[in-house]
């Protein structure tokens, strides 16, 4: 059976999304972020929300790209999902999930929004979580509800010459 993961990133202050954007866009250090992110989705089914996949700039290449919500949405410079789902209120996430990835025979990692991700670190076998550290907050007008105890253990830890901007990458695997 393969496994259900989830990449997101927030600020100290649990900021996650910001007019569309991250917080963070066009922060110095987001590429180590994105380097990451790719690695950690590669080959992998990639599943979220439509706001999600509207503020990419295109379908996220060499992964299936499966879309919730009940329009279809596009990314930004149009590109189309390769699957749109209306979930319905009672879907068992867990299963949905799993059952994509017996379908594809992948990996599914869930990436976004906020209530996804956080539906999906319940039962998630794996975890890839960035911090971006800015003491005074980043504007935002999406947060991430708390953050399980269980996302703790730094896999990655990097400090950068700035005096109050720096990021750390912590990586959880369940069991
Ligand atoms: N920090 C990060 O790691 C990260 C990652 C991704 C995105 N973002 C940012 O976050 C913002 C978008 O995220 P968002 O949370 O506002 O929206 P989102 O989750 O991408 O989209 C929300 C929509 O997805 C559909 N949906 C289906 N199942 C859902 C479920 N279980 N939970 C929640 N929504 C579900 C709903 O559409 P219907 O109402 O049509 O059913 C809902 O209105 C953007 O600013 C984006 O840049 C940040």
């Amino acid at each position: 059976m393969g496994k259900i993961k989830v990449a997101f990133a927030t600020g100290i202050h649990n900021e996650f999304g910001y007019k569309g954007m991250l917080p963070w866009q066009g922060h110095p250090h987001q590429d180590k972020d994105f380097t990451a992110f790719k690695e950690f989705t590669k080959g992998c089914v990639v599943v979220m929300g439509k706001h999600t996949f509207a503020s990419l700039p295109f379908r996220l290449p060499t992964r299936i790209n499966v879309v919730l919500g009940s329009e279809n949405l596009v990314a930004k410079n149009g590109d189309v999902a390769d699957v749109y789902f209306n979930k319905p209120k009672d879907l068992n996430l867990k299963q949905w999930l799993h059952s994509l990835s017996d379908w594809y025979k992948k990996d599914v990692v869930v990436i976004g929004g906020a209530n996804l991700v956080n539906e999906t670190l319940a039962f998630a076998d794996g975890v890839l979580y960035t911090r971006f550290h800015y003491r005074k907050g980043y504007e935002h007008d999406v947060s991430m509800p708390l953050l399980p105890k269980y996302i703790g253990s730094p896999y990655r830890f990097e400090q950068y010459g700035e005096n109050e901007t720096f990021m750390d990458i912590t990586y959880y695997k369940r069991g």
